[in-house]
């Protein structure tokens, strides 16, 4: 999946204004912090982008991946989801938000909260009509409270604990229709999810994606598998040269889920892992009963021919 052409223009044009190699350097600093400190919030951890290059060393390097992912958890919003306002926080530059104006026509006004002013600038050159909010979201009151959409790209994971839980109910307050929380798709970013899922459902919020069913998840506490999912995405000359390698594409893995204020017709299974096998086809999946495993589709079963065509992430219409 390539990131629309006017976007790749735009982060372009950014670029040859600082010149690549001050961002290729601030890419390096940013990744060396990051493995350093943990992506993930450790007391005292302090991964700010901390100037302009490192900002956009941000867009060139991530924003292609995690607005891959954020293309790809939308698309499994029910068709019939058509939100007229959005509130996207963590916002960063943007990311989320721009995969949204570029998927539902109906979107006419998008707030977005970003503590960081240096993704902040990029963010309202990239989406200039958002309203901009500089906030943190522990602190920030929210700028209302019946958006259609509500969004959460890749932030959670850098609150602690404590102020995650605090920061889903906000969340969850300022939604009238759907939220969508993305985060990485490891092991921890996966269990954030989980945590979103079990405090949300014990509100009363109803799941739109991705799993078939509200109840336990099979994947809990699943050890060495955690749900999470894969999007190919394509790496540009730019990318290629900020981030290194020679591959024109790579996966990016994520774990999401969706919330609705109305109950929402879910899908009979999910698809977990690639479709893999030529006679028999192996499909990992989750399904409505609650259970995890791989469905083996022989080539004189009917469903064969649907499966050939599906990939990690969709929604399938049988149980295991
Ligand atoms: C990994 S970036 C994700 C940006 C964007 N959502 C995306 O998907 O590309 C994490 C963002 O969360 C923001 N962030 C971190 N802690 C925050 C907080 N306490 N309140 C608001 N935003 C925060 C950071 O400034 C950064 O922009």
């Amino acid at each position: 999946m390539p990131i629309p052409a006017d976007l790749r223009e735009k982060i372009d044009n950014l670029m040859a204004g600082t010149g690549l190699n001050a961002v290729r350097d601030a890419a390096e600093a940013v990744s060396t912090r990051y493995r350093r400190e943990g992506s993930f919030a450790k007391e005292g951890a302090n991964l700010q982008i901390r100037d302009g290059a490192e900002a956009l060393a941000y867009v060139g390097t991530r924003l292609p991946a995690t607005y891959g992912a954020a293309e790809h958890v939308l698309g499994r919003l029910p068709d019939d989801f058509t939100p007229r306002t959005m509130l996207d926080v963590g916002a960063g530059p943007g990311t989320v938000a721009l995969a949204a104006l570029d998927h539902f026509d109906s979107l006419r006004q998008v707030t977005l909260i970003e503590p960081n002013a240096h993704l902040r600038g990029i963010g309202a050159s990239l989406v200039p009509n958002g309203n901009w909010i500089n906030g943190d979201l522990v602190g920030v009151e929210m700028p209302g409270k019946d958006f259609d959409l509500v969004t959460a790209g890749y932030v959670l994971n850098e609150l602690n604990a404590r102020a995650r839980a605090a920061v889903i109910d906000k969340l969850w307050a300022a939604c009238s229709g759907t939220l969508v929380i993305i985060e990485p798709g490891t092991p921890e970013g996966s269990a954030v999810v989980q945590g979103v899922r079990d405090h949300l459902l014990e509100k009363g919020a109803y799941i739109a994606a991705p799993c078939p069913q509200m109840g336990t998840c099979p994947l809990h506490d699943a050890g060495k598998r955690w749900c999470h999912f894969s999007q190919r995405v394509e790496r540009s000359k730019l990318h290629r040269s900020l981030k290194g390698g020679a591959l024109g594409y790579e996966d990016e893995k994520f774990s999401y889920i969706a919330f609705s204020r109305m109950p929402v017709a879910l899908p009979q299974g999910r698809v977990l892992g690639h479709v893999a096998g030529a006679k028999v086809m192996q499909v990992e999946m989750c399904d409505d009963q609650g259970d995890f495993g791989t469905a083996q589709i022989a080539k004189s079963d009917p469903r064969y021919k649907e499966i050939k065509h599906l990939d990690w992430g969709d929604a399938v219409d049988f149980s295991l």
